[in-house]
């Protein structure tokens, strides 16, 4: 037997026990004539004491040798401490060890396997085997493992059917770029592999499933941040003979069942709102609720008033800071510079302090008086001792960019708070959105996403207007999910496809499966996909995913440890016809 028991299990009640036990080792502290080695697996940690006096001869002078991260057996006795560690389970115990084996020397790693360690982000990639090695980064995985059981235990229990789908597939347009994989069997042809399983989904809805579930691998080649990477992982569901309020039901409650569960977080029923006023409100379709500093709108009050910068704007909107009144000169400017990043892109800030005393100091006081700045309070929330924030610009891009400065001050002042949670809906979103470089629309969810139904005639005579029947689930102001009611007859998507600006060949030579399938029997169907990275990461108290991922792609979407993506050599281009293929285009 390689072990008795793991390195978390023993305490003070398995006192003189001969126990055995296998690990890596943590740490080494030579005394001369003592030498306590900690010994480390998954569960835990174990102090070992070796002892010129207590221990054999051979085994003493062994000890001496040992090198961190040496894997090693031991068999020996549990003996109380003398000095008890009450923050270790094991802390209470340690073992006198009698018979020591290496089983496999390590060379020294190049970082501490500690939960702080020394090693820096690109170091720990290219050795993720050894990170994985520590406590934090495990932990993740295994809470990881924890949400994923308890989704499946979910959807298993609601009568979802985990159905795989293939990864060898035909583009599937989520708006990204594809992933793409040379056929040898059928040369100058490739797969893509999915953005998301969407149409075989659908097609199992067609095929009398009614719910499937899949916990899934998704592809996209699209620019990475620390929500995005390039392979990912979705919780992807589909319904059948649902409309929108079924499938936001039973999400809701699946959400509500997780926090309950993983974080012991009761969140009540989640709030709704429409893209409209999520964009009006919060300047951003993922809106943080967790906190106010809400979009007051200011064009009725502040134009007009002879201050220029504001007259010939579409929007002049703003934002209450609480306690901002009391911000230095130095910090305000350093919030205007903040927006003029070319990141953020706005032109400036007006400023209003509220006083404690109800006056007023703003940067445009010379065209707004006492009662003008009254009413931007209100309009904005704002309190005595707030200071409000103020763009102008055009609409869209002002409110991007208001949104981006409230997330960040939030974020400053400690209001973004990890273990806080605050979920919502957001529904009705455009069918389509236009896109200038190409001069068409694109479906801004998906173009299998049904528009809502008293907003169908509008596909032929303003179909800007048309709204989805589509919605996203937003977690502390992240998009955790998104989804809609699809289309489920042949003339609705083919008219879908026109708008988009396909060809009826294009159509039929991409989707003519789904179109055919449409004709056997298409049953009304609706359904979600949820980002498991994204939703395991702040449940976690993180936005950032690839912690969260066993083995992630770092910001160039390489994966350093082994090296990918790499070169093919001559001979496998060739088979994959890609050599004749580069040289010659056509
Ligand atoms: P959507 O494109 O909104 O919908 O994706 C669903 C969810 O997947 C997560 N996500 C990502 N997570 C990490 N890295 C990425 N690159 C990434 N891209 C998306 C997000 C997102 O909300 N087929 C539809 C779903 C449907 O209509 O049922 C779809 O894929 O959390």
């Amino acid at each position: 037997m390689l072990r008795t028991h793991h390195c978390g299990a023993l305490n003070e009640k398995h006192s003189n026990e001969e126990v055995t036990l296998s690990g890596w080792v943590q740490k080494v502290r030579n005394k001369g004539f003592i030498v306590w080695v900690d010994i480390r697996d998954r569960y835990g940690i174990t102090q070992l004491v070796f002892d010129e006096e207590r221990s054999p001869e051979a085994v003493f002078k062994k000890s001496l040798e040992l090198g961190r991260e040496d894997v090693i057996q031991i068999k020996g006795k549990v003996i109380e401490r003398e000095s008890k560690n009450p923050n270790m389970s094991t802390g209470g115990i340690e073992i006198l060890v009698a018979e020591l084996r290496v089983l496999n020397a390590a060379k020294t790693p190049p970082f501490t396997i500690e939960n702080e360690t020394d090693g820096g982000d690109e170091l720990r990639m290219q050795y993720r085997y050894l990170d994985l090695r520590r406590a934090p980064v495990r932990e993740n995985l295994i809470f990881r493992h924890k949400v994923t059981m308890a989704v499946r235990n979910f959807l298993s229990q609601a009568d979802f059917i985990d159905v795989e789908t293939p990864y060898l597939i035909k583009s599937t347009p989520e708006g990204a770029r594809d992933f793409v994989v040379p056929s040898r069997m059928n040369s100058g042809q490739f797969y893509a592999l999915p953005q998301s399983p969407q149409t075989f989904k659908q097609l199992l809805m067609i095929a009398g499933f009614d719910k499937y579930f899949q916990i899934v691998k998704c592809f996209r080649d699209e620019d990475l941040r620390a929500d995005r990477q390039p392979e990912f992982t979705q919780i992807d569901c589909e319904m059948t003979f649902v409309e929108q309020e079924d499938v936001l039901v039973q999400f809701e409650a699946m959400i509500q069942h997780l926090l309950k569960e993983i974080k012991g977080v009761e969140l009540g029923a989640f709030p709704r709102m429409t893209f409209a006023e999520a964009m009006q409100q919060y300047g951003n379709d993922k809106p943080d609720i967790r906190f106010g500093m809400t979009f007051g709108e200011l064009n009725a009050l502040a134009q007009n008033k002879g201050f220029n910068v504001f007259d010939s704007q579409e929007l002049v909107v703003g934002i209450a800071v609480p306690g901002g009144a009391s911000m230095s000169r130095k910090e305000i400017d350093a919030w205007i510079e903040w927006v003029k990043r070319p990141q953020i892109g706005a032109k400036g800030l007006v400023w209003v302090k509220c006083n404690e005393d109800g006056s007023y100091k703003s940067t445009v006081d010379k065209f707004f008086g006492g009662d003008d700045l009254t009413q931007w309070a209100e309009a904005t929330g704002a309190q005595a001792g707030d200071l409000i924030f103020v763009m102008a610009g055009a609409a869209h891009a002002t409110r991007t960019q208001l949104s981006a400065l409230r997330m960040e001050i939030a974020e400053q002042m400690g209001l973004r708070k990890a273990h806080e949670f605050a979920a919502l809906w957001v529904t009705d979103f455009p069918l389509l959105e236009w896109d200038e470089d190409s001069q068409r629309y694109h479906a801004m969810h998906h173009p299998f996403t049904a528009p809502k139904k008293e907003d169908l005639g509008l596909l032929d005579s303003d179909p800007a207007k048309a709204k989805a029947n589509a919605y996203d689930l937003v977690l502390n102001g992240n998009e955790i999910g998104g989804g809609s009611i699809r289309i489920h007859d042949t003339s609705l998507q083919e008219k879908m496809f026109d708008l988009l600006g396909f060809s009826e060949e294009e159509a039929k030579e991409q989707f003519g499966f789904l179109m055919d399938a449409f004709q056997y029997g298409a049953p009304p169907h609706g359904g979600i996909a949820l980002g498991l990275d994204r939703l395991v990461a702040i449940l976690g108290g993180s936005e950032t995913i690839r912690d969260f991922i066993a083995f992630p792609k770092n910001n160039s979407g390489r994966d350093v440890m082994i090296d990918a993506p790499a070169a093919l050599t001559s001979e496998q281009l060739e088979e994959l016809y890609l050599k004749t293929l580069t040289k010659n285009p056509s």
